[in-house]
């Protein structure tokens, strides 16, 4: 039996003794798999040894050939071990990291806040409620028949640039006003009625006083004699409810289509240390005989008085909201100012 050359003995012991050095060096997987390449990889330095057994004399080829062997299967399985250690340590500190400490406070829930606009809408309601309105959600898609022509605007009637509205598909538009629900609100009540109808409304402008999307409140009694000192009663109602005994409310004379007579309401904006200007908050009027008409309402027998109010305006006075495009800038340091601000049950 041959014996080994001492030169390729320590040959062998070299690449042994290189390569658990390196194992144990290894501190992670990816410098693992770099070790593996280095010495049983394709081109490793064990893989070179077996290639070089060709040209050693035929009888000495056997023997080294299992020398060489058995120092790839001892790298190999060294390597296996150093693997399932370092796996080992992995998931040993990920899950160290994902423990979780009950020992630490807690985290706050932030409590959301009602949109200004709800809660203005919301106390509106609510004041109506108590003086026997209705409250009517009316339709934002609608046809040209109930946001103009019931509404007693004529085809090709200038009145109608007075909005610029937003068409749609197939004869559609979306309502520019709440006066809508004026109409769909009569063919389905009988007089004597009193309706408001809350929500949004949309048009076709931008401007710092304006919005292409906005809310408004509608008003409507329908009775017998009903006239405009019922109306200015009803508005300084609400004016003196949302906001105190000595809010001022000014009638401008005005048109609307819908309404004769009509007018302009203003408010009071009072901006502190006694300065302010009036803010226009809404139209109103008499309801025009054509509007009762087209909702089969006999003229003769019943009047009745509308407003429409914008309701952004109505919460910039009440909670001292200086430009109206605060309300859709969605900044959190003014949405969370009305955290906990009362908010009106419907029938409260
Ligand atoms: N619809 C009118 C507008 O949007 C307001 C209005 C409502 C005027 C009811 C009179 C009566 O400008």
């Amino acid at each position: 039996m041959a014996i080994l050359s001492g030169e390729l003995q320590n040959q062998l012991e070299s690449i042994r003794q290189e390569a658990l050095a390196e194992l144990s060096a290894a501190s992670d997987l990816r410098a693992l798999e770099e070790v593996r390449i280095h010495f049983l990889g394709r081109k490793g330095k064990i893989k070179d040894l077996l290639k070089s057994l060709g040209s050693l004399p035929p009888d000495e080829r056997p023997l080294v050939g299992a020398q060489v062997n058995r120092l790839h299967d001892e790298v190999e399985l060294e390597l296996n071990n150093t693997r399932i250690n370092l796996e080992e340590k992995a998931l040993e500190a990920r899950l160290a990291g994902e423990k979780i400490d009950i020992s630490l406070p807690g985290r706050d829930a932030d409590i959301g806040a009602f949109h200004p606009v709800s809660l203005i809408i919301d106390e509106i309601a609510s004041l109506f409620l108590r003086m026997g309105y209705d409250v009517y959600d009316d339709r934002e898609i609608e046809t040209d028949y109930y946001n103009f022509e019931a509404l007693n605007f004529p085809a090709d009637h200038p009145a109608r640039d007075m909005q610029d509205t937003f068409f749609l598909d197939g004869g559609l538009l979306l309502r520019s006003h709440t006066s809508n629900g004026q109409i769909h609100y009569m063919e389905n009540h009988k007089p004597p009625l009193k309706v408001i109808v809350p929500g949004r409304v949309y048009r076709r402008d931008s401007d710092p006083t304006h919005l292409p999307m906005f809310h408004q409140v509608e008003g409507l009694v329908v009775g017998k004699g009903v006239s405009m000192a019922n109306l200015k009663w009803t508005l300084e109602t609400m004016m003196k409810a949302l906001f105190g005994p000595d809010s001022t409310l000014r009638l401008r004379p005005s048109f609307f289509p819908f309404t004769e007579p009509s007018a302009e309401v203003d408010m009071w904006f009072d901006t502190g240390n006694g300065q302010g200007r009036w803010l226009e908050m809404g139209g109103a009027g008499l309801v025009h005989p054509n509007v009762l008409l087209a909702c089969q309402i006999d003229p003769e027998e019943w009047s009745g008085f509308a407003f429409g109010m914008g309701v952004e305006r109505l919460a910039m006075i009440r909670y001292r909201v200086p430009d109206i495009r605060m309300f859709y800038e969605n900044d959190v340091r003014v949405l969370e100012q009305f955290r906990g601000a009362r908010r009106y049950s419907a029938f409260s």
